[in-house]
Parts: C-alpha cells; sequence; structure tokens
C-alpha cells in the first residue's frame, strides 16, 4: 500500500513535470515571436540600417507587399488574434466576444503568452499605465479586449509585463506562441522609427545569443500600420532559423495582418477562426523546419 501511493506520487510528479514544457512541433517551427511597431510607411522603415541588415542576414526574409488592415491602431491589432476588426474603427475599449487564437492554440495545448512593456499585470484593464504616463497601452493590446480572456482569471494571467520575457528565457520557458508589444515610446508610436529601431537592436541582439529565445523560432516582425503615407503598406520581416530565403532576401507575396494568423494556424493544424484567416495567404513560401 505504501508503495503503492509513493507509485501514484512519483507518477504524479512526473506526468506534472512532463506536461509543462512539453513542445507541439510546428511544420514549419515550434514557435512563432511577434514583435509589432507603429505608424511608419514601407518606404520609410526600409531605410532603416537595422531592419536592412537583418533581412540580409542568412535567415533574414523581407515581405515587401505586406498591408496593414486599416486604421488607427487598435483594429489591426484585433485583426492580428480575432481574424477581423470585429466592427472597431477607432481606438476606445472594447470587449469583443468569440473565438480569437488563443482558443485554438489552447485546443492543440500549445502555450502562448502577451508580453506588454509597462503592463502592470493582474488583468489591468485600464486605457493606460503607469499612472501619468502613456507607455502601456491598452489599444495596442488586443488580447485584454477579448471577452474569454479578460473574464478568465488563469488565460488573463498570460498577459504579462515584459520583464517576465527574461525570466521565461532564463529557465527556457518561452510559449510557443509569443506576442510582444513595446511600450510607446519603444514602438516608436511617440518618438519615431529611429528611436524605435536603436531600442529594437539593443534589445534583440543580446538575446539572440540565447538558444532558449531561438530555438526553431520564427520571429514575425511588424508594424501595426502606415504613417497614413502608402495605402497601409508596411514594412514586415521574417528572421530566424526557420527562414530559408532567396537571394535577394524577398518574398513580395501579397500578405496582410490576416497573414499571421494563417500562418500560425497552418504551422499547427489548428483550424481556422471561420474569418479573414480563411483566404489569407501563409507566409510559409521560405520556411523550413530545421
Ligand atoms: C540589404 O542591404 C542593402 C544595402 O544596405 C539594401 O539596399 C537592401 O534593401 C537590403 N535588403 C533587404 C531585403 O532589406
Ligand atoms: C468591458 O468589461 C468590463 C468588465 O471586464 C467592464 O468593466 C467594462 O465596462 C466593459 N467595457 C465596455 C466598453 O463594455
Ligand atoms: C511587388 O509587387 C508589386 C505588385 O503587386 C509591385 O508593384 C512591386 O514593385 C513589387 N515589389 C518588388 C520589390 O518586387
Amino acid at each position: 500500500m505504501k508503495y503503492f501511493k509513493f507509485a501514484i506520487f512519483l507518477s504524479i510528479i512526473v506526468f506534472v513535470g512532463a506536461t509543462v514544457d512539453a513542445i507541439v512541433p510546428g511544420k514549419f517551427f515550434d514557435r512563432i515571436f511577434l514583435i509589432i511597431f507603429e505608424n511608419t510607411d514601407y518606404v520609410k522603415a526600409i531605410q532603416e540600417p537595422y531592419l536592412q541588415d537583418l533581412m540580409n542576414r542568412s535567415n533574414g526574409l523581407l515581405l515587401s507587399n505586406y498591408y496593414a488592415i486599416m486604421h488607427p491602431s487598435l483594429p489591426n491589432y484585433i485583426a492580428t488574434v480575432f481574424g477581423s476588426t470585429a466592427g472597431v474603427t477607432d481606438d476606445n475599449a472594447y470587449n469583443i466576444s468569440g473565438a480569437n487564437i488563443v482558443d485554438l492554440l489552447e485546443a492543440k495545448r500549445i502555450t502562448w503568452k502577451a508580453y506588454m512593456e509597462n503592463y502592470p499585470g493582474e488583468c489591468f484593464k485600464g486605457d493606460f499605465a503607469p499612472p501619468g504616463t502613456v507607455l502601456y497601452a491598452r489599444k495596442h493590446n488586443p488580447f485584454i479586449s477579448m471577452v474569454d480572456i479578460s473574464s478568465d482569471p488563469s488565460r488573463c494571467a498570460k498577459i504579462v509585463p515584459d520583464t517576465q520575457l527574461d525570466v521565461d528565457i532564463n529557465t527556457n520557458r518561452v510559449p510557443q506562441f509569443a506576442y510582444y508589444v513595446p511600450n510607446e515610446n519603444n514602438d516608436g508610436h511617440d518618438t519615431g522609427v529611429e528611436f524605435a529601431m536603436n531600442w529594437f537592436q539593443s534589445w534583440f541582439e543580446p538575446k539572440l545569443q540565447n538558444p532558449a529565445f531561438t530555438t526553431n523560432t520564427l520571429f514575425f516582425i511588424t508594424f501595426d500600420e502606415d504613417a497614413y503615407g502608402g495605402n497601409n503598406h508596411i514594412f514586415t520581416g521574417l528572421f530566424g532559423c526557420p527562414v530559408q530565403p532567396p537571394d535577394n532576401h524577398l518574398d513580395n507575396t501579397s500578405y496582410n495582418h490576416y497573414s499571421f494568423l494563417s500562418t500560425v494556424e497552418e504551422n499547427w493544424n489548428l483550424g481556422n477562426l471561420g474569418r479573414n484567416d480563411v483566404d489569407a495567404t501563409a507566409f510559409i513560401k521560405y520556411l523550413q523546419h530545421s
């Protein structure tokens, strides 16, 4: 009896240990890490030396024909997780019902987190934080607008302050779907794209040395919308070991923010949300699982 109980105890430990960090392998990558910047026309962004440098590296690929959905910010962010703008046409606070990408991910036990710079945590639902600043902005956090996340404490706890990322890298627990939103200075919203790319370089380069951040990871670098200068044509680039680019490092297929969802869905066979994700072209042309 004693041994029997001990055996059960042990198997529970093994079971919990095995499931917490189980990786669900994807067709092209095992992790996708999105980082999103703000309000820059394509023609301006492609002049940034750091973006040119990244795209020209052996595993960089510029998606030269990628478009945002509309203006202003919030509908674009919503598009990336919901598959439509949900009728939103401004930056106000909304509670949106219906399935989103988190439902599809969780159904396949794929881990996820949304890292928000300067987010106070604890399922904060206010418009801005910390008090007296506009560093964290709800309009750049689509997850908190999703009712089936904001009303579920365990899901809401997966929206975390950016400081959690270093903890997750150090413990090798970066989730398989990671969505990173810099604050309104570092994303260029209040500062411009030169500032944002200087920040990005100093933030990204040291992390690229760490396999807990890079292993089988597709980095997806995008902007929410243009600066009203070019029909919402925005810079978007892919980076990381799953990318096997052609010599010119360009994929000029027509893509938009819904392509992000269709790529994630196709990678893990998630099905779809039945919205604009269904017909969006996935950016898998130059991806290959290593
Ligand atoms: C590669 O670098 C060159 C020169 O800096 C630049 O003109 C070109 O646009 C870059 N390629 C990509 C795909 O960004
Ligand atoms: C959204 O739901 C929250 C409760 O989580 C509520 O406090 C808020 O007023 C709602 N906002 C809108 C715009 O309906
Ligand atoms: C990409 O395709 C568009 C037409 O859809 C064309 O106007 C543009 O010049 C192409 N860009 C490159 C870099 O080939």
